[in-house]
């Protein structure tokens, strides 16, 4: 695929109003992706990469499967991170041309908080060195053939939010969209996401802006559109176990629609998929990892917290999918 048809593959998935899945470690897995794709989210993203770990160790099995995609939620956002220009150069290059036009864009994360990733100056800590930042925005962009987009936050500390001079930056390095997300680094999750932080980037750059932060239902997605400017709304953690808050956001912001929220019964089969997929994925081993998602899905509902102790000890697939059946039956029993 040519540089014409990806940037259009991006601009399609970017279209003005839209609603994305932000990238999860741990979470965003392919099979998720997949369903949340098919649930309306018009562009996913891989977990965050290392690209010096692909560079050191391109066979590892955990690089090799973050780079396999759902066949339903192409074309997919690579998310690389790393603070070293052509080394991430390189590996963007192997990663498009080994992936193709399956490819939406590479997306560089200088948002990511954790000590591990920014004591090595990758993740938020580019927020500190702009100019290493453009280096790699710009060295990624001449390289590949596809937009190379980034993720950052809307500054290091209180005490140096520099969200707009930085997007400036970005963009004249060659950004062809930014997301923002409207905490500092020394906020990590905590505290309430400032969106006014995103309305002030949006306001500065030309390119597509994609606001993040404590996007939870279809109300916060259509008021994050309205009260920012932004062009597009990423929902991470609100789409945990709740993946048909895409196609609620959806049906709001497109027709001014409420849908009414998934049965009880819906959200158990919900989990049931997930976990088939998730196993016909990563293999038997991987049903572990279904156990946070399991516990998602059922929050709220009765007899939830029994469900997840028990899920807590399952380490096979059909042991979890009796659990889950069990739990249906439960449900259904009870006249949910
Ligand atoms: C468990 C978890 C893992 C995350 N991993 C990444 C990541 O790999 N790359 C990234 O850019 N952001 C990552 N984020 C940040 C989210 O993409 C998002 O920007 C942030 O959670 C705020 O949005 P939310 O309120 O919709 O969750 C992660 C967030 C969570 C909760």
């Amino acid at each position: 695929m040519g540089p014409m048809n990806s940037s259009t593959a991006l601009e399609r998935a970017l279209a003005p109003g839209s609603v994305i899945l932000g990238p999860m470690a741990g979470v965003t897995e392919a099979p998720f992706r997949g369903i949340c794709k098919r649930m309306g989210a018009s562009l996913t993203y891989t977990e965050m990469i290392s690209a010096k770990g692909l560079h050191y160790n391109p066979d590892a099995r955990v690089s090799r499967a973050m780079l396999t995609f759902d066949p339903d939620e192409t074309p997919c956002a690579v998310q690389l991170f790393g603070s070293e220009p052509d080394l991430m150069a390189e590996q963007a290059t192997r990663i498009v041309t080994g992936y193709g036009g399956d490819v939406a864009c590479i997306d560089i994360n200088m948002g990511c908080p954790v000590t591990k990733v920014v004591s090595n100056g990758e993740g938020s800590a580019l927020m500190r060195t702009p100019r290493l930042a453009a280096a790699i925005v710009s060295a990624v962009a001449a390289a590949v053939d596809v937009p190379v987009t980034a993720k950052f936050r809307k500054g290091w500390d209180d005490a140096s939010v520099n969200a707009v001079d930085f997007a400036r930056t970005l963009e004249a390095a060659g950004a062809a969209a930014l997301c923002v997300h409207g905490r500092t680094r020394q906020q990590f999750y905590h505290g309430v996401a400032d969106w006014d932080a995103i309305a002030r980037v949006k306001a500065a750059v030309g390119v597509p802006v994609i606001g993040s932060g404590d996007v939870f239902s279809a109300a916060d997605a259509k008021s994050m559109l309205e009260r920012t400017g932004c062009d597009v709304v990423m929902i991470a953690r609100g789409a945990q176990g709740n993946p048909w808050i895409f196609r609620e956001a959806r049906a709001l912001i497109e027709r001014g629609e409420s849908l009414p929220p998934p049965a009880q019964e819906e959200r158990v089969a919900m989990a049931r998929e997930h976990a088939r997929a998730l196993v016909a994925f990563g293999g038997e081993h991987a049903v572990t990892r279904m156990r946070k998602h399991v516990g998602w899905y059922i929050t709220g509902m009765p007899g939830a917290s029994r469900v997840r102790e028990r899920v807590n000890h399952i380490t096979s697939s059909v042991e979890l999918d009796a659990l889950l059946a069990e739990y249906a039956e439960y449900l259904e029993a009870r006249g949910a």
